[in-house]
């Protein structure tokens, strides 16, 4: 077990001895990052499905796919108010007292179900300047109630229809991309069959030695993809462009879109994910929620056969749930996965 790092934060202060497991000397290296601010490209997701707009739309996000593989998306028809209930139950539930948040703890049986901290995996490795609150949301068979927080009131009832929404989004996500990718749509919904969904919860507490953590480590996702939601305006996302860490405003009213490692391997590498992290600072903490959008279980991960040419693809094959434990061995040594199977 490790300490609850809000209320770590809650206790220290500049006079304190700062601990040691939180200190990561590259956070220093590349302050530089807070103030390389980027402006991703914006994909209006109400043009996407318009007959009258949609190629010019498409033409974006293939652009924002092959070359960032992030987006800010806007305009998505998720009811601004789902999202202004479901960041204040979130900002409610992270304000409870600390005993009120453990009723949901999570337990040591592999699914990473509930609250604590994500990706402890030793007694020596550094830690993330992050708590989170971690659930399976779809296919509804596969949730375990026993996760979902029962207060405040309506938040069961939010992560329920805001994981819905989102279903219906990245379903036109996912098919814009195959006919992008000039597959057809039919392949990628047998991959993403039922739609599995997960949402994490992320609560950033500000740190009065903010450069010397991480917030969150860099990693890509393992997913299709992962649609992230500012729950405050405080900044704190840094990706990877171009080999230099950049930071993302959160931009008002909007949606993150960030390519997983699944993409990039059933692209066939066309679409890459990118690498990110989450930072943090001395004044305010950072709320953020990421959905992760995952392929079925059972289907075999690699290259589809439409996009390889000559026979010759760029990732080897596995199965997804190889694939998966394959990333989380790779992510304790601070690798990606992604990596591993290039041919
Ligand atoms: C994540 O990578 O899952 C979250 C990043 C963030 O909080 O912005
Ligand atoms: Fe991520």
């Amino acid at each position: 077990p490790v300490p609850n790092v809000q209320a770590l934060a809650t206790f220290l202060d500049k006079s304190s001895q700062f601990p040691e497991r939180y200190v990561r000397p590259e956070a220093k290296v590349d302050q530089l990052a807070r103030t390389n601010k980027v402006e991703l490209p914006v994909i209006d997701f109400s043009k996407l499905i318009d007959p009258e707009f949609s190629k010019e739309e498409a033409a974006k996000l293939h652009l924002a796919c092959q070359e960032w593989g992030f987006f800010y998306l806007v305009n998505h028809g998720v009811p601004e108010e789902l999202m202004e209930g479901l960041k204040a139950d979130t900002v409610e539930f992270f304000n409870k007292p600390l005993e009120e948040k453990m009723l949901y703890k999570q337990d040591n049986d592999g699914t990473l179900q509930g609250y604590g901290q994500a990706f402890v995996f030793s007694e020596e490795q550094k830690l993330d300047w992050s708590d989170m609150f971690y659930v399976v949301t779809l296919p509804i068979a596969f949730r375990n109630m026993k996760y979902w927080p029962t207060s405040p009131s309506t938040f069961r009832d939010n992560i329920d229809r805001y994981s819905l929404e989102l279903t219906k989004v990245a379903s036109y996500i996912w098919q814009y991309i195959a006919t992008n990718l000039g597959v057809a749509p039919q392949v990628f919904a047998q991959l993403f069959k039922d739609h599995p969904q997960a949402m994490r919860f992320n609560y950033y507490p500000p740190c009065p030695e903010a450069d010397k953590v991480i917030g969150l480590s860099p990693h890509s996702d393992a997913d299709g993809f992962t649609i992230l939601l500012h729950v405050n305006d405080v900044q704190g996302l840094q990706i990877k462009k171009d080999g230099q860490w950049v930071a993302v405003s959160p931009l008002p009213n909007s949606l993150v879109v960030t390519l997983g490692d699944t993409t990039e391997i059933l692209s066939n590498g066309i679409y890459k994910s990118s690498e990110h992290r989450g930072m943090v600072n001395t004044e305010n903490a950072r709320i953020s929620v990421a959905a992760f959008h995952s392929p079925n279980n059972s289907i075999m991960l690699g290259p589809l056969p439409e996009l390889v040419r000559e026979g010759k693809p760029n990732y080897g094959s596995t199965s997804y749930l190889e694939f998966m434990n394959a990333y989380f061995e790779q992510k304790m040594k601070g690798k990606r996965a992604v990596d591993m199977f290039k041919i």
